[in-house]
């Protein structure tokens, strides 16, 4: 099989090719990434070599660079985890949301009718069913949940999962979508909560929570989402929507304290900040449908792969120190300065 997988150097997208490529040797895997601030070669490094693994930096809005791709390696599955995917960025500039992912979606799918493909796979969000009480513990997001996006990020996500369900029923494009909980491990941009936390601890810089830090995450290996994505694009049915999680709600502050606890650092350095313009609340999944029709079940707990994935940033000081001596330091700035 001959997968392209947007969106392979960025935090997600890397680990799946990585996961990917020694569950399925045999497959060919093509890398379409733009390299944006968050796609980074240096996560690929364990499989550039791998004469099955080509790279090429392409934008996916860009029609004609893409079709020009698929024209050549007339690939089988196309599964799109290329996407602008920082919700306070999303706040501060919402256009580039909707022109990557929902017009560079619409370019994907165009090629896949085009040059015709066997399945083309949404990596989706479960922001895009927007938020849940933090006095219903009862109430969880299953499939059937309306979506209902917060930010201009979910909107911009879930603008392109109703295209996708269009291109699906309308053209007969054999696609399916899958909606995951928050993710963490190796190779997260540290502009997400739990490398920030740790690079900013690491650095004993203040650890800015938003709000009361009670904001509750669902959060799920990255292993484990790359497994259940595999599954879906092997097992799946056509035109269903898959929810993933794995039942973990914490909230922010909690994360924040086992990161302090595990790193010997002090509390003192918590520090409640603004709260994020219309921030949601809670994010829960209902895992049930992946879990009876494909089997699907997550395989770490949180406290084995928070503390996999703390000592993962020590050891790779050099991975993360290199972006947060960059141009990072002009987005903290203007993200936390005044804050
Ligand atoms: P990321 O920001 O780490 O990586 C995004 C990647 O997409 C980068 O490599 C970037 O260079 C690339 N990219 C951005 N714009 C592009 C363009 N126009 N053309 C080609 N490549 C482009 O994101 P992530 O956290 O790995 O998320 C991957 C996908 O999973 C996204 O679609 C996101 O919405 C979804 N998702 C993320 C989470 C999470 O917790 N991180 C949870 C559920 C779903
Ligand atoms: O639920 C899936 C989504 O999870 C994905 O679709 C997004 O791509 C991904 O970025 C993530 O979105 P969140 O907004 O939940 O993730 P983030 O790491 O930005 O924030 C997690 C929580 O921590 C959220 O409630 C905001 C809070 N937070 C975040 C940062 C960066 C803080 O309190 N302080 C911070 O500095």
């Amino acid at each position: 099989m001959k997968l392209i997988v947007t969106g392979g150097a960025g935090f997600i997208g890397s680990n799946y090719i990585i996961y990917t490529m020694k569950a399925h040797p045999e497959d060919q895997v093509i890398c379409l990434d733009a390299l944006t601030y968050a796609g980074n070669l240096e996560n690929l490094k364990s499989v550039e070599n791998n004469p099955n693994f080509t790279f090429y930096k392409e934008d996916i809005r860009n029609r004609e660079g893409v079709y020009k791709i698929f024209e050549k390696e007339k690939p089988d599955v196309i599964i799109n985890f290329a996407a602008e995917s920082h919700v306070d960025r999303s706040i501060t500039n919402p256009q580039i949301f909707v022109e990557t992912n929902v017009l560079g979606t619409q370019v994907l799918m165009d090629a896949c009718r085009k040059y015709g493909i066997k399945r083309y796979h949404q990596v989706s969000t479960d922001e895009v069913y927007g938020d849940l009480p933090l006095d219903r513990p009862d109430l969880f997001f299953t499939e059937q949940t309306p979506i209902h996006a917060s930010s201009p990020y979910s909107a911009s996500k879930a603008s392109a999962d109703l295209l996708v369900g269009a291109y699906h029923r309308t053209f007969g494009l054999p696609c399916t979508i899958s909606r995951c909980s928050n993710n963490y491990g190796p190779y997260q941009f540290p502009e997400k909560l739990i490398p920030l936390m740790i690079s900013n601890a690491e650095h004993d810089k203040p650890l800015p929570v938003y709000g009361n830090g009670m904001n509750v995450r669902d959060w799920l290996y990255v292993e484990d989402h790359c497994k259940a994505i595999d599954l879906i694009i092997r097992k799946g049915t056509v035109g269903e929507i898959y929810n993933i999680g794995g039942h973990n709600e914490m909230h922010n502050i909690d994360i924040v304290k086992i990161i302090v606890k595990a790193l010997g650092k002090s509390e003192d350095l918590i520090t409640y900040v603004k709260d994020r313009a219309g921030h949601d609340r809670r994010y829960a999944i209902d895992p049930t449908k992946i879990h009876n029709e494909l089997g699907w079940l997550p395989e770490t707990m949180f406290k084995d792969g928070i503390q996999k994935t703390i000592q993962w940033y020590l050891d790779n000081k050099d991975w993360w120190e290199n972006i947060v001596n960059g141009e990072y330091q002009n987005y903290y700035k203007k993200m936390y300065e005044n804050r």
